[in-house]
């Protein structure tokens, strides 16, 4: 049969990346991507996500056309990374992992550079650096010497950075890794307001809380292969039925609690203490499991949902716990 032209024009309307059969082998031998397979739409957040060593750079980079595949083929924006090269890398944004920033420049003298390299004249260069300050919330720190900028704030002017030329499909590489809570929910605004905006995302992350707040569809990356994929929710079942996690003021009075809690699920013993309690109903059933403690004068000491973490879905995915995959900090 003849391949139908049409249709792959189709493809690349709706899809912003397509990866098929991803392969990339370091000299030595080692297969860092090794038969990876995504289509990411347009409009989409797509997270990346895995344990240290587990290729996610490797595919960055190769998506961003800074490193070549050993096999397969990627499009992104429409254009062949091989073959179209300057193409996608003027549809793109990238902000690494290791990017370095002069520590003797200013943020904004950074982004007007950034700006000129992208061709912009002179005056634009100097309005869109102004407004991309703006975006990232470096207004005050615009004027700074890089060298004195923060983690979160590195971060941020990355993401800048990488908004220069108005990309329409944004690589984020472990953009919170190593930042605190507040730059971290800071810099999920920014994506999350971007992405509002129209811009396709691909993130890779760590971290299976940063999956689920940006993503609208996760795959998982382990030795270089994708061991699962699915919407936040489709992997966190995976793990099974939500915890809810009980600690009594009186660890006497376990046993009782333990066999009047069995009404809402399955209630298992916890070696530090407290129970476990597996149910569908998620937070849901705190209520529920508050008045039965109440009824029978149970004092509660804390109710918590149990979030499934990386490491409970690697487990469940792979049959490992994830720190034990780690390899080199890349
Ligand atoms: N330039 C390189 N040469 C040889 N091996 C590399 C190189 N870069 C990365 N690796 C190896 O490839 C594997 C995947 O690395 P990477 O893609 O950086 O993983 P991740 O970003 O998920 O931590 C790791 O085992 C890493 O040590
Ligand atoms: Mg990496």
């Amino acid at each position: 049969m003849q391949p139908d032209a049409t249709s792959t024009q189709a493809e690349l309307g709706d899809h912003a990346i397509v990866v098929k059969g991803l392969e990339r082998i370091y000299p030595g031998g080692l297969r860092a991507v090794d038969g990876v397979d995504i289509v990411v739409d347009s409009g989409e957040i797509y997270g990346f996500l895995g344990p240290n060593g587990a290729g996610k750079s490797t595919t960055v980079r190769i998506l961003t056309t800074l490193l070549r595949p050993t096999g397969g083929s990627a499009t992104v924006a429409g254009f062949d990374v091989l073959h179209e090269a300057p193409q996608v890398r003027r549809a793109i944004g990238v902000a690494l992992q290791e990017a370095a920033l002069d520590p003797l420049m200013t943020g904004r003298e950074l982004l007007q550079l950034q700006g000129a390299l992208h061709g912009l004249k002179r005056a634009e260069a100097k309005l869109r650096g102004a407004d991309l300050l703006e975006r990232v919330d470096l207004v005050d720190a615009g004027d700074r010497l890089l060298g004195t900028y923060s983690g979160g704030m590195r971060r941020r002017l990355d993401l800048a950075m990488a908004l220069v030329h108005r990309p329409s499909v944004l690589f984020l590489d472990e953009p919170t890794t190593g930042l605190d809570p507040v730059s971290r929910s800071a810099l999920w605004r920014e994506v999350k307001a971007l992405n509002d905006e129209g811009t396709t995302v691909f993130l890779t992350t760590q971290y299976l809380e940063e999956a689920e707040q940006l993503a609208d569809r996760v795959g998982i990356i382990d030795h270089g292969r994708i061991v699962a994929e699915g919407t936040p929710q489709e992997l966190g079942r995976l793990v099974g039925e939500p915890g809810l996690y009980v600690k009594l003021l009186d660890e006497t009075q376990t046993e009782k609690a333990r066999d009047l809690l069995a009404v809402h699920g399955a209630v298992s013993e916890r070696r530090e203490g407290g129970l476990t309690i597996r149910t569908a109903l998620g937070a849901r059933a705190i209520a529920p499991i508050v008045r039965t403690l109440d009824d029978a004068q149970i004092e509660v000491d804390a109710v918590e949902v149990e979030e499934p973490t990386l490491d409970d879905v690697f487990l469940a995915v792979t049959g490992r716990p994830a720190e034990e995959t780690g390899g080199d900090q890349t």
